[in-house]
């Protein structure tokens, strides 16, 4: 990776946040919802993958794209999705930081939450619609929602079941979270080029769902490290009764440990999780074998090599949390 194309990620990365603020939800009841937001907006990785990929075949002479460029829109559009996605999701968890903040639904209360969520997803639409350049680019992003959905109902359909097994959660993080990583990177490629190789679509496709799916199993790691702050609520998933990968480790290998489920006290989990290290090490590993194999799909990818370079940087500092 060069330094001309961290400078370039970083002017792009700027424009998207520029366009984010220059939306007008025109329901003046969110504008200031909305606003706050954006002023805590995180990392924005899937707008960044959006970014990296709408390169991945452009040559030496690379310039900053526009404000208005069809990458920096569509990278944008990619983010608010993401955002309605969390805004209902902290209504469903009952959370009320996230990002170190009090949430929407905290703040406003769940009616308005859901509202915001609903318009900042109908926008998403709306722009995405807007710079589609086919058909098929539209069914795949709707399709890619329903993805969204169907992941996060799998996920309430297993709750409390003693008997989930890892190919369940996979499953459903595949589709809550993974979807999203990948329809990102395919963003990129289809925004940037009207007959994009299939080789790069592949590598893009891979990636995307491989580094979602390292990011949710460390995610839902992190739900256990009480030492650590993420701005965000811990023990929630346990509290949930949803049973993420180290527990799920933790039943394949010894059947009391549903007892200690059964018991319905988060925090007799949190002490068997921490006497039994190597479920968590169990899961770490996990997301490092999807890593490597996000890594692996850029490997033989028709890419631009200082693209590449960004992308395995940004796999190496998600393996590096693992
Ligand atoms: C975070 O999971 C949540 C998601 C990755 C997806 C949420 C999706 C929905 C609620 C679907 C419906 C919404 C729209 C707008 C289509 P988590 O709770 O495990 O992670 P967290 O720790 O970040 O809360
Ligand atoms: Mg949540």
């Amino acid at each position: 990776m060069t330094d001309r194309q961290r400078e370039l990620l970083k002017g792009d990365m700027q424009q998207v946040i520029g366009r984010l603020e220059r939306e007008e939800t025109s329901v003046e009841p969110y504008q200031q919802d909305y606003r706050r937001l954006l002023n805590n907006h995180g990392k924005m990785v899937r707008a960044a993958l959006v970014l990296i990929f709408g390169r991945a075949q452009e040559s030496d002479d690379a310039r900053p794209f526009g404000p208005d460029s069809l990458l920096v829109t569509g990278a944008a559009a990619i983010e608010m999705l993401h955002l309605a996605t969390l805004v209902h999701d902290d209504v469903l968890d009952g959370a009320d930081v996230r990002r170190g903040q009090p949430t929407v639904h905290r703040i406003r209360g769940n009616k308005a939450a859901i509202y915001l969520g609903d318009l900042i997803l109908s926008r998403y639409m709306e722009i995405m619609a807007s710079i589609a350049p086919s058909t098929a680019f539209i069914r795949e992003q709707a399709g890619t929602v329903c993805e969204i959905v169907g992941g996060e109902l799998l996920q309430e359909s297993g709750r409390g079941d003693l008997t989930v097994t890892r190919a369940y959660y996979e499953r459903a993080i595949q589709g809550k979270t993974a979807a999203l990583f990948r329809l990102a990177c395919l963003t990129g490629v289809k925004l940037s080029a009207s007959e994009p190789e299939e080789g790069l679509l592949a590598a893009a496709s891979a990636f995307g769902e491989h580094l979602g799916m390292a990011f949710q199993i460390i995610d839902d790691i992190g739900d256990f490290d009480v030492v650590h702050d993420s701005g965000k609520p811990k023990l929630e998933d346990i509290q949930d009764r949803i049973y993420t990968l180290p527990v799920i480790l933790g039943l394949e290998s010894d059947p009391t440990f549903k007892q200690v489920l059964e018991a319905d006290d988060p925090l007799k989990v949190l002490d068997y999780l921490q006497a039994h290290p190597d479920l968590i090490e169990g899961a770490k590993a996990q997301a490092r074998s999807q890593v490597s194999q996000a890594r692996q799909a850029l490997s033989c990818a028709p890419m631009a090599s200082p693209v590449a370079g960004l992308l395995d940087r940004l796999a190496a500092k998600l393996a590096a949390q693992a």
